[in-house]
């Protein structure tokens, strides 16, 4: 698809880290972008720094996203591209024991259950409707693509560390959902793909303390450091630009490959 000021754009989670760098390279080519996000402070300044629109939405409630996208495709006419980034992790094992008092206790189903509903299902819930719309346009001259979509699963969702379960599973579906979308809407030219990022600097990662951030950095093989948001950013430019990238994994990790722990 070419990049230009006809086209608008959808990420969610894009008031922060992965997203937002995407937002900004999308923004930085004329594309009218639509930010789908919980922090509100975050998400305004940056619709008015890029000139896009904010849409305060919740990406696993259904009024929520309608609501968005109704605002979205007001300013900004139906989005040709979605490019979906919430997510949460948390970490719990599937069962542990209590080093001091022995007693044991299962991973509970609410905070596993979040996982799925955010990472998993909201990410299934945005391909949906956003595809629905896309398949009401034209499709753009030359190859006749009507859209294209790219997910965000991580190298967790196949070495998931320990403590990553429920992060671990839900990133898997994501990455398994990416041919069947692909295939669902090929005959409509409505394209699918999965980035399965490795370390990003992002502010989840400004918590940790320099040493551990440095320490996660030195398990990349090369380039031996986290990589940069904008990197991530270029890559789903690049998917949006080249319309043989369809129904795949990327993993974009300089060759990290996580240990248990
Ligand atoms: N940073 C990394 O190293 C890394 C690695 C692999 C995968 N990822 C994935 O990339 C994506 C972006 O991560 P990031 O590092 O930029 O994190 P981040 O925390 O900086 O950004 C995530 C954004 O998602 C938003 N969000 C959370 N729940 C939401 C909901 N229900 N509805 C709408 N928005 C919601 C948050 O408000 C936040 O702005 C996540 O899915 C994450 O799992 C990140």
């Amino acid at each position: 698809m070419k990049i230009n000021g006809s086209i608008s754009a959808i990420v969610t989670g894009g008031a922060s880290g992965l997203g937002e760098a995407t937002a900004r390279n999308l923004a930085s080519e004329g594309v009218k972008v639509a930010l789908f996000d919980l922090n509100a402070e975050r998400g305004e300044a940056l619709a008015a720094e890029i000139g896009g629109t904010f849409c305060l939405v919740d990406v696993t409630d259904e009024e929520s996203v309608d609501a968005g996208l109704e605002k979205a495709r007001a300013a900004q006419g139906q989005e040709r591209i979605l490019v979906n980034c919430a997510g949460i992790a948390i970490g719990k094992k599937t069962a542990s024991r209590d080093r001091h008092t022995g007693e044991t206790a299962p991973h509970d189903l609410a905070s596993f259950s979040k996982v799925i509903q955010i990472n998993l299902i909201g990410t299934f819930h945005m391909l949906a409707k956003c595809a629905a719309g896309m398949l009401t346009t034209e499709p753009l001259e030359g190859d006749g693509e009507r859209g294209v979509m790219v997910n965000t699963s991580s190298v967790a969702g196949v070495e998931g560390q320990i403590g990553q379960v429920a992060y671990a599973a839900s990133k898997g579906g994501v990455a398994g959902m990416t041919l069947p979308v692909a295939r669902d809407l090929s005959r409509d030219g409505i394209r699918c793909m999965t980035i399965m990022p490795g370390l990003f600097h992002t502010p989840m990662f400004d918590t940790l303390p320099d040493e551990a951030r440095d320490a996660l950095a030195a398990t990349v093989p090369f380039p031996s450091r986290l990589g940069n948001p904008a990197e991530y950013a270029d890559t789903v430019r690049h998917i949006v630009e080249n319309v043989m990238l369809n129904g795949s994994i990327i993993r974009l990790d300089g060759a990290v490959r996580l240990e248990p722990r």
